[in-house]
């Protein structure tokens, strides 16, 4: 996008112009600006990002884990919950091929990868669950087209979207809620969410169109982003129990503090077998972790785990 200065210069009135402009520009080449734009352009998983078409250099953080842990098979259904840039989902998309879905969600309006759908809204909402939970329900929506054995027709001739479209049967079963009814329909959840915080920099030099490059991934107060990360990786743990299936797998962030060996033990009992990994693309300066879980007990419920307080 570009910007008609003078124009802008005229709206604002020259001083207040001069006086914010300058104001940004002495901000964003300031030394702690700089370093932000060297430690990116030196980073090797950044540049290694770009070269291989990724959108951000988390993709190498859940790459390792799927290396270690064998996370994705072919079919799966992955939820990836705070996605965008969308990373994560490309890898999810990647791996669960032919036939997977992935369906990410996030905060911040963000396109999905190809092969992926994704939902724009709050996840800590009760309604924004709801129409995930939703989406669950139907087991072919999201799933690529080309890749599904029902778009062909008896000639072995691949039908057109139309036709797909038509034919798919959207009769909401009236009898269960969806909570119920999202049960057991996925494989995998991700969870990479971490609040977004204003920058106190350099958001004068990026465009609307890209905004999660406005906005930090933590607030630099480590108490805060450790009790907001617990907040998100409770509700993502809540939402898994209502729809992993047994034997389901379950990778978290959250950020190390005093509350993380308590939920370490909620996820022990919910799951066969549960690791803390720092991968390698994980920056060491980074209160950082995930939590890796396999093998989801069919026993283990959300009240058991949570009571009425996710109800
Ligand atoms: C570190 S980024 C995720 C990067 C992503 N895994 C990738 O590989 O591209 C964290 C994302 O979580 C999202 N997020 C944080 N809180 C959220 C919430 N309550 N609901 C939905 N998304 C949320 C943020 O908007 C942000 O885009």
């Amino acid at each position: 996008m570009s910007v008609d200065f003078k124009r802008v210069r005229s709206l604002f009135g020259e001083s207040l112009f001069d006086a914010i402009y300058s104001c940004q520009r002495r901000a964003a080449s300031s030394s702690s600006s700089k370093r932000w734009v060297q430690r990116k352009t030196s980073d090797v998983y950044f540049r290694d990002a770009k070269v291989k078409g990724l959108r951000s250099r988390a993709a190498f953080k859940l790459l390792e884990i799927h290396q270690n842990h064998k996370i994705f098979k072919p079919g799966q259904t992955v939820v990836d919950l705070g996605f965008a840039p969308g990373s994560w989902t490309q890898v999810a998309v990647d791996r669960t091929r032919p036939n997977g879905r992935v369906i990410g969600i996030d905060l911040l309006p963000a396109a999905p990868p190809k092969g992926a759908s994704a939902i724009q809204g709050d996840f800590l909402s009760p309604q924004i669950q709801a129409i995930i939970k939703d989406y669950l329900c139907e087991p072919d929506l999201g799933r690529p087209t080309d890749e599904r054995e029902d778009t062909v027709d008896e000639n072995g001739m691949r039908l057109g979207y139309i036709d797909i479209e038509r034919a798919i049967d959207r009769t909401p079963s009236p009898s269960t809620s969806s909570a119920q009814s999202a049960a057991d329909t996925v494989d995998v959840v991700l969870s990479d969410m971490s609040e977004p915080w204003p920058p106190i920099f350099s958001f004068w030099s990026f465009t609307l169109s890209q905004p999660f490059f406005r906005l930090m991934n933590t607030s630099g107060i480590t108490f805060r982003d450790h009790a907001t990360s617990m907040d998100l990786v409770n509700s993502a743990l809540a939402f898994a129990l209502d729809t992993l299936r047994p034997g389901g797998a379950f990778i978290c962030k959250f950020y190390a503090g005093a509350e993380d060996a308590f939920f370490e033990r909620k996820l022990r009992k919910v799951f066969d077998r549960v690791k803390r990994e720092k991968p390698a693309a994980s920056r060491s300066e980074s209160k950082e972790q995930y939590f890796v879980c396999n093998g989801r007990k069919a026993s283990v419920s959300k009240q058991d785990l949570y009571g009425d307080l996710y109800d």
